[in-house]
């Protein structure tokens, strides 16, 4: 497929033809979802959990960000490739954010992508200013979680649901090329698809928005922790891999593993000369 550039989002969104969007975190998940024609790869900090075991996203840094991407970006040479700000990567000030944003940068990430709304419009300006495309977060935000008073949809009364309609468009205008929105109503997400130049993308946040993301160990069965209200399970990979393991662990005991044709053969007249050597 051709490389999937802003300007294919943006096409996208203008003829109404849903975009795909999935988190990746090393080459042979990238080569599989590039293969499957998925647009954009998020190297997600849901890599915390996922690949680093923590219990939230906080404990993740931009070194232990940085490998993965460099991973998914060769397995995955053409899709949209989006880094993700890690927790205080971003916040202490402009000039990390600069700095942080950059290296995702030269690593050939497309865009990054950051937590939070208007607070960040200053942060955003600077750093599309510095040639880093954003992709802004916003609804529920993960890195947040402690302030927000956990893993809630957000947006659901009258008086929040406006002040995320306002976010996107100040994100929009100090420079966002899209936005994410995370576990907010429908009914939200439609407007602020409906209202924004740039594509918005959704986890948890109804089937108007002009494209879906989700995170991939989620959606085949590849994480044994809880999931989202808002995760789809389109496989079970998981349990496919466990099936597989014990099988190979009943074979090597019954030594039926390896086989013949998995063994590298030896002429014969050599194999009797060894035997010759080393009798038992
Ligand atoms: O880190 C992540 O996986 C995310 C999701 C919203 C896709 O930010």
């Amino acid at each position: 497929m051709p490389k999937v550039t802003i300007h294919t989002l943006r096409e996208k969104k203008a003829k109404g033809e849903p975009i795909t969007y999935l988190t990746a975190y090393d080459y042979p998940t990238a080569i599989l979802e590039q293969k499957a024609g998925i647009d954009v790869i998020l190297v997600g900090d849901s890599a915390g959990m996922v690949v680093y075991g923590y219990s939230s996203t906080l404990p993740v840094t931009m070194d232990l960000m940085i490998p993965l991407v460099r991973a998914v970006r060769l397995g995955a040479p053409d899709v949209y490739l989006v880094g993700d700000m890690p927790y205080m990567s971003y916040q202490p000030s402009i000039s990390d954010a600069i700095r942080n944003g950059g290296r995702f940068m030269a690593e050939g990430c497309d865009a990054v992508k950051l937590e939070g709304g208007r607070e960040m419009a200053a942060t955003i300006r600077a750093m599309v200013d510095a040639t880093i495309p954003v992709m802004a977060h916003i609804g529920l935000t993960p890195q947040a979680a402690a302030q927000l008073g956990g893993f809630k949809a957000q947006g659901r009364d009258l008086e929040t649901a406006q002040r995320l309609i306002e976010d996107a468009k100040i994100l929009e205008e100090a420079g966002a090329s899209s936005v994410l929105l995370e576990a907010v109503p429908a009914e939200v997400a439609k407007i602020i698809t409906r209202r924004a130049g740039v594509p918005t993308f959704g986890i948890g946040a109804g089937v108007h928005c002009d494209g879906q993301v989700l995170v991939i160990h989620d959606m085949i069965g590849m994480f044994d922790k809880k999931v989202a209200k808002f995760v789809k399970k389109y496989a079970e990979v998981g349990d496919k891999i466990v099936e597989a393991l014990t099988e190979f662990k009943k074979e090597v005991l019954a030594r039926e593993f390896p086989a013949k044709e998995h063994c590298y053969p030896m002429p014969p007249d050599v194999a009797a000369e060894l035997e010759r050597l080393y009798p038992e």
